[in-house]
């Protein structure tokens, strides 16, 4: 590389072919008309035009590192995947991201933070897209397209809008426990190195034997959780948009690399179907004292991308790219979300997405799936049918699947109500009540009020006086109380003005 115009060392076409000039045209005459068979020209305008690829819906503003996971404990009685072997070290990447915000959208205002891990392992890669809550607003995958635009802009004006927002939250009251998280501390971490991060679905672990364990992952942050108040969050959006993308980049590049211990709860696969509410709704977290953690390891970030772009951008995370020894499980949310990220990723990066660097796994690929743009990996002359005669090898499981579960029969539509702990407000409540300090309920209460003075209209207002007391009478009161005090106040951080 040279930084200066070096005639034996020029830039090349893409076609590798020498460049004239990358900074003067081909004209007729110094004032003259452009000329079309400025070849050079034309392909630097032509792929200029097509440098932007469709940002994420949703998850857009984000960034990540690479680095490991070391596996330190035995879990082999639970999991037969590679990965998760005793002192297994397998390579990964990790993406965080805000939800609602677009591309360009500061990294501290209030929202949920996406934690997407890809790990290379020796057995094809395995993706595990959470967030850094345990639990999500919905449980139906047919309401998160309606979730997210609730929490996107105004048709009319493109503007974000607290109604909006307050008005898809109170119909659809699961999503009381994810609200209350949102509203608390943890709605605004300082960075994403002081998160924790959680698979929040339940999944599946088969062991060698066959058996069957139901699943939730936690990754603990090592440095620590720490939060931004309103104020700080929202000077901090105002004077560094990208502050926790900057703050992943420095600690990596200096050496601090942060790092997260994984721990799981195991529930034996029979007690899924008598627990006392639904293990697989994602709106609830289970009992710690049902399901203790068990420890596994620790995933270590120790490697900035070389191209943000390449690496991070074209990155494409899935919750249904799993390896032997995991699976899925009857989370409805789950089973929508192993359709949705693949689709979304031939429409964003294109459907040869995982021959890309950083999608490509680390094992011998033997895939049917055949050419399409931009296939660059091919199997030359080898036959792409199965089953064939040609020598070339082909799958075919019959029976029972080793990650599968009994499901119910009878073709129906459902809200899940048939547990005895199935309601929507008992553990946000909880949350409030013996999770949250003092300060941090007063907290809860500010930032709610807040966000809806001057924001949020009749009959949506009364709607969240009345969610609020549902999960827990105080509180409701005191938001309603601050409300109808009413006075004029600033709005909260990355809720009003966003
Ligand atoms: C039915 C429910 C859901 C649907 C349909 C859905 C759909 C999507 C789509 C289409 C993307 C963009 C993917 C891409 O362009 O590469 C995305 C990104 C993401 N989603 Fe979901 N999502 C759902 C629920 C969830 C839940 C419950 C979580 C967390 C527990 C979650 C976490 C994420 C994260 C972290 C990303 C960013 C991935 C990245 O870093 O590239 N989503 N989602």
């Amino acid at each position: 590389m040279t930084d200066k115009f070096d005639p034996a060392n020029p830039s090349t076409m893409s076609t590798g072919a020498p460049v004239p000039s990358d900074r003067n045209s081909l004209t007729v005459g110094p004032d003259g008309p452009v000329l079309l068979h400025d070849v050079h020209f034309l392909e630097q305008m032509a792929h200029f035009n097509r440098e932007k690829v469709p940002e994420r819906q949703p998850h857009a503003k984000g960034a990540g590192a690479f680095g490991v996971l070391k596996v330190t404990h035995d879990v082999s009685a639970y999991t037969r995947a590679a990965l998760f072997q005793s002192g297994a070290e397998t390579p990964m990447l990790a993406r965080f991201s805000t939800v609602a915000g677009e591309m360009g959208s500061p990294d501290t205002w209030r929202d949920v933070r996406g934690f997407s891990l890809k790990f290379y392992t020796s057995e094809g890669n395995y993706d595990l897209v959470g967030n850094n809550t345990p639990i999500f607003f919905v449980r139906d995958p047919m309401k998160f397209p309606h979730f997210i635009r609730s929490q996107k802009r105004l048709p009319d004006s493109g503007l974000r809008d607290n109604h909006m927002q307050w008005d898809f939250w109170t119909n659809n009251p699961e999503t009381a426990h994810q609200v209350t998280y949102l509203m608390g501390p943890r709605g605004l971490p300082r960075t994403w190195r002081n998160m924790n991060g959680y698979g929040s679905h339940t999944y599946m672990w088969v062991n060698a034997a066959g058996e069957r364990f139901w699943v939730k992952y936690h990754f603990h942050t090592r440095q620590g959780m720490e939060f931004f108040s309103n104020e700080e969050a929202k000077a901090m959006a105002g004077s560094d948009a990208d502050f926790h993308r900057r703050d992943l980049f420095d600690a990596i590049a200096r050496g601090d690399f942060p790092s997260w211990d994984l721990s799981v709860q195991i529930m034996p696969y029979a007690e899924a179907a008598t627990y006392r509410f639904n293990p697989f709704d994602l709106t609830k977290t289970w009992s710690h004292d049902d399901y203790p953690l068990v420890p596994v390891g620790t995933m270590t970030l120790n490697r900035n991308p070389a191209n943000f772009f390449a690496e991070i951008e074209q990155a494409a995370f899935s919750p249904g790219n799993t390896v032997p020894g995991i699976g899925l499980s009857p989370d409805k949310m789950l089973l929508g979300r192993a359709f949705a990220y693949n689709d979304a990723q031939r429409n964003r990066i294109g459907v040869n997405f995982n021959q890309l660097p950083v999608n490509q796994p680390r094992v011998p690929v033997n895939s049917y799936q055949f050419d399409g743009h931009m296939a660059y990996r091919h199997s030359g002359a080898a036959p792409t049918y199965a089953p064939n005669s040609g020598g070339r090898s082909w799958a075919d499981e019959t029976g029972p699947v080793a990650d599968g579960w009994e499901a119910d029969g009878a073709l129906v539509r459902s809200a899940y109500t048939l547990h005895p702990e199935d309601d929507d407000f008992g553990q946000p409540g909880t949350l409030v009540r013996e999770v949250f300090s003092a300060a941090e309920r007063a907290g809860l209460v500010e930032t709610v009020a807040g966000s809806l003075i001057g924001a949020v209209r009749e009959p949506v207002l009364s709607r969240v006086f009345d969610y609020w007391k549902k999960i827990d009478a105080e509180t409701g009161r005191r938001i309603e109380e601050t409300v109808r005090a009413g006075a004029a106040r600033e709005p909260v951080a990355g809720m009003s003005e966003a």
